[in-house]
């Protein structure tokens, strides 16, 4: 499973991939706008920064200018992925790219019907909003069953089931248990999956009683 950070903050991405953990990033112009920094130079830092795919959001609505600024953003660095909503002309974007040998994120997905389509136009990943869907009281995670079942039914799918919009640490163990290719989360709730008030107490157990045995190992 790749784990994506969905943030444009540089100093959290350049925090998580110290760990090694860190295969990607996705970004959106919300969070561009939160970065408040200039999209373009801002995206060629986090290129610089992470060796996966990073996720850049074409701003236009039309194909003409979805493609336009596609390529512009395709040229910032060899790991940028596009990212284009999921509407017809979005997906017609994919499709040229796709063909052209550029990753794609389809984004905006809720529903299976909308991953079909994103999966046929060549997407490299598609992106299904779990959290804003159990906002509205619908089952995002069900969402993600079941592309992952239409895509296992089609071996010559090649597109990965990105899972977004994530607000749980459970969102990312119970998209695992599914064979979810990716997750992309806030830098909070992967901060989140490292604690365990049982592994606080254990070790600070074990700190203790080692003070106590008076030896040091270096
Ligand atoms: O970047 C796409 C998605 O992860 C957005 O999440 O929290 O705004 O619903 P959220």
């Amino acid at each position: 499973m790749k784990f994506f950070i969905d943030t444009a903050d540089i100093d959290d991405i350049r925090d998580l991939a110290s760990t090694g953990l860190l295969d990607g990033v996705t970004t959106n112009p919300s969070l561009i706008k939160k970065a408040g920094k200039d999209f373009i130079p801002l995206i060629a830092e986090i290129c610089d920064v992470v060796d996966g795919p990073v996720s850049a959001e074409v701003a236009a609505t039309d194909f003409d200018t979805m493609l336009k600024e596609a390529h512009k953003l395709r040229a910032i660095a060899d790991n940028v992925a596009v990212k284009v909503p999921l509407t017809p002309d979005g997906l017609k974007v994919c499709k040229s790219l796709s063909d052209e040998g550029t990753q794609v994120n389809v984004t905006l997905c809720f529903s299976a019907a909308q991953a079909i389509l994103a999966a046929k136009a060549g997407a490299a990943f598609i992106s299904p909003f779990v959290g804003r869907l159990d906002d509205i009281g619908a089952d995002g995670m069900h969402l993600i069953a079941e592309i992952c079942t239409i895509y296992d039914n089609y071996p010559d799918f090649d597109t990965e089931v990105l899972v977004a919009s994530i607000r749980s640490p459970m969102h990312i163990v119970e998209a695992a248990k599914m064979g979810a290719h990716v997750i992309t989360s806030p830098p909070d709730v992967i901060r989140k999956l490292y604690s365990h008030p049982l592994t606080d107490k254990g070790l600070a157990a074990f700190v203790e009683d080692w003070a106590k045995t008076g030896q040091s190992i270096l």
